[in-house]
């Protein structure tokens, strides 16, 4: 058990959320009020009959249910009451900044427009801003089981809203699809001035970590589990201090480590990466940020020391503005004076 004092401790500490997929916080509850707002059919009836599906053994399985359940989401109005339940709950957990991904082609090819699904979440964002004190900035994910000219696609009728976005990323499918399937997609990106963030060693193989930081170039890495098979990538990873988000509870759903005690975030700790840690899909994964938190500190053992080092990271690994930073980090160590 995580003793008090560190649930204390987590709580009182400001965090910043790196990866947050804004669909994967769609909570049954909200599911199923959409559903009927919108007389939308749900292949369940009960949140005990949703949750009991919440049953994984890998990534792909929960892909099928998450494309499925934003399926209820249709309207403007949906997304921005999908993104301000989420900063509630992030506001809670003492989150202060949040980067979040969205995946627009899960939306565009069943029909529900860029604009209304973008437009939805950004007035969430602004009154997250203004209500709640979350600053937020929004990343435009690609689906790499998609071709890369459909993400060009995806960058041409997103133009409009360029600004809008620190960033882009690449989640969905893993394996198969590695990150020089987009290539010349994210040279456009990068020529852009985005962010560049990819999924990256969840399920895939180190291989695919290098090519995303080596190849890529990118600025983030998402997971990035499996780097540590390699020992030349984990020194690579240092000694350039890219960020990896880390997701504990969701690398258990998925069945990317067996026990939450195989987390690799203690080992990242100690061999000086610049980790951080995230909740990915908290309403289908147990958890949100300071759960995520709590949890692993449970089963590694983390010391306060170590817990702290994390809140510090996921400021450092942010895009926020340098003084922004700072301003954070000296809030952190307000918070344990
Ligand atoms: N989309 C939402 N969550 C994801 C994850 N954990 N991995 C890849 N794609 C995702
Ligand atoms: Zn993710």
């Amino acid at each position: 058990m995580t003793n008090s004092h560190q649930t204390d401790l987590i709580a009182r500490l400001p965090k910043a959320e790196l990866h947050l997929h804004i669909e994967g916080s769609f909570e049954p509850e909200l599911m199923m009020a959409l559903a009927a707002r919108n007389k939308i059919d749900l292949p369940f009836k009960t949140l005990e009959d949703a949750k009991a599906a919440y049953n994984f053994s890998n990534l792909q399985e929960f892909l099928d249910l998450y494309y499925q359940g934003m399926q209820v989401l249709r309207t403007e109005e949906d997304f921005f009451d999908l993104t301000l339940a989420y900063l509630q709950r992030a506001k809670a957990d003492n989150v202060r900044h949040v980067e979040m991904f969205y995946d627009p082609q899960a939306h565009t090819e069943r029909g529900v427009p860029f604009g209304v699904v973008t437009d939805g979440i950004l007035a969430a964002i602004r009154k997250g801003e203004q209500e709640l004190g979350i600053s937020s900035y929004l990343i435009m994910s690609f689906l790499r089981h998609l071709s890369e000219e459909d993400g060009f696609d995806l960058l041409v009728e997103s133009e409009r809203w360029h600004d809008k976005f620190v960033g882009v990323g690449l989640d969905s499918s893993e394996v198969g699809h590695p990150p020089l399937k987009f290539e010349r997609l994210y040279q456009r990106c990068a020529e852009i001035g985005f962010k560049l963030c990819m999924h990256a060693g969840e399920e895939g193989p180190p291989s695919y970590v290098r090519e995303a930081l080596l190849d890529i170039g990118v600025d983030r890495i998402d997971h990035g589990n499996r780097c540590m098979e390699d020992p030349e990538l984990v020194s690579i990873i240092r000694d350039m201090q890219v960020p990896l988000t880390n997701c504990p509870l969701s690398n258990l759903s998925l069945c990317v480590i067996d026990d939450l005690k195989k987390s690799p975030v203690k080992a990242q700790l100690e061999q000086g990466l610049l980790v951080t840690v995230n909740s990915d899909d908290p309403a289908y994964f147990g958890g949100y940020i300071g759960r995520n938190y709590e949890k692993t500190a449970e089963a590694l053992d983390l010391s306060n020391d170590q817990l702290i080092q994390l809140a510090r990271n996921s400021f450092t690994g942010s895009f926020l503005p340098e003084a922004a930073i700072k301003a954070h980090l000296a809030s952190i160590d307000e918070s344990i004076a």
